[in-house]
């Protein structure tokens, strides 16, 4: 068993949190937020405006980040929003900054697999990832825009060939996390603040993998529960995609679960200790090169991968199950770098 997962303190976005948090010197950090004009940009921009461990925040898009920076930065906390618009402005954007956020890209349409974005996410995402590389090579990266399996692995050959170190990439999966933790508490009863599911493996289907054998509280489902609720984890996001019927996929739990990830990488940046949040990262606890598992977080970004755990034998199923989609995800993203 791995050790239980310290649930991060809930973003808490009303009241004058921001007003009342002293802020010393060391919690200082330039976050930026590429692709902030997006359905999930906005709003994780605005949380990590909220959030008092920010004190700057720089907003990059290919479009209307000067209206959502004015807008901002009238919020009475102490992070200083700047827009940038455009790639004439993109090296501007990311110089000094500490944490990177990436939801750029286009979200899936009913009917489309989070694969089907990658023709024009891909070089999004390896064209910000080697500015990354040049302008702030040091950041935290943290990879939202789809397909993960694939952009992750991306930006770590981008970053390769530039010359600069991958492994301060991560791969946002928190919302799948999120996810199960919501969902569990509704089937238990419990309130889902208490509740924390690991969940490990990939971002798309099948390759998402719930650890409730692992989940505090421990919580027991028959078979066939456990099945369903496993099923309604690894599709929640077409859920979503269902139920907007074409206006995208999710943004504001998203946002949410971004923020928590950007918001739990600065507390374990400024020394906090037992930060552990799922990544999918760069992995040898599978045989695939990247892997979701829970990490300790720390001020040089992972500081211990924790692993699989111990795993139910339905879980270890799902486990040889995912592998071959995310081999092949991976290695889509790598051809994709060493052929541009
Ligand atoms: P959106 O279309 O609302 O916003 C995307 C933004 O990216 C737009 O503002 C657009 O102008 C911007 N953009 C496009 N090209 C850019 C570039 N080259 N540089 C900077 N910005 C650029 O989409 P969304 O709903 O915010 O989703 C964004 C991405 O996040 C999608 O790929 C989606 O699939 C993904 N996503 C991932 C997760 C996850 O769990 N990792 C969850 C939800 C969505
Ligand atoms: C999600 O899980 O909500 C995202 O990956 C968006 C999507 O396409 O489902």
């Amino acid at each position: 068993m791995f050790s239980r997962i310290a649930r991060p303190q809930a973003i808490n976005i009303v009241g004058n949190v921001a007003r009342n948090f002293s802020v010393s010197a060391q919690n200082n950090r330039k976050v930026a937020v590429m692709g902030a004009s997006g359905g999930i940009g906005q709003p994780l921009s605005l949380l990590m405006k909220n959030s008092p461990l920010v004190t700057e925040l720089s907003l990059y898009d290919i479009v209307h980040t000067p209206g959502v920076a004015a807008d901002l930065s009238h919020i009475e906390s102490p992070a200083k929003v700047t827009g940038y618009v455009g790639p004439d402005q993109l090296d501007a954007s990311l110089k000094g900054c500490e944490v990177v956020v990436i939801p750029a890209g286009v979200p899936r349409k009913p009917g489309m697999t989070r694969d089907d974005l990658f023709n024009t996410n891909a070089s999004i995402v390896a064209n910000l990832a080697k500015a990354c590389a040049l302008n702030c090579p040091d950041a935290m990266i943290c990879i939202i825009s789809n397909p993960v399996n694939s952009t992750v692995p991306i930006a770590a050959e981008v970053y390769k060939k530039a010359g600069a170190d991958p492994s301060r990439i991560f791969g946002v999966t928190t919302l799948d996390v999120v996810r199960a933790n919501t969902f569990i508490a509704e089937l238990k009863g419990l309130d889902p603040s208490t509740v924390n599911c690991p969940v490990i493996g990939g971002h798309a289907g099948i390759t998402i993998i719930p650890l409730i054998s692992n989940c505090t509280p421990a919580v027991q489902f028959p078979a066939d529960e456990l099945k369903a609720l496993t099923e309604r984890i690894q599709d929640a996001g077409t859920e979503v995609v269902k139920a907007k019927a074409g206006a995208g996929s999710a943004t504001l739990s998203m946002a949410y679960a971004g923020a928590r990830f950007a918001i739990s990488m600065i507390k374990a940046m400024n020394g906090e200790a037992g930060v552990v949040e799922c990544a999918f990262v760069s992995s040898t606890v599978t045989e695939a090169s990247y892997f979701s598992t829970p990490l300790v977080l720390g001020p040089n970004g992972m500081e211990k991968n924790l692993g699989l755990g111990s795993l139910s034998a339905f879980e270890s199923e799902l486990v040889t199950a995912a592998l071959p989609e995310l081999k092949k995800s991976i290695k889509k993203g790598e051809d994709f770098v060493a052929n541009m």
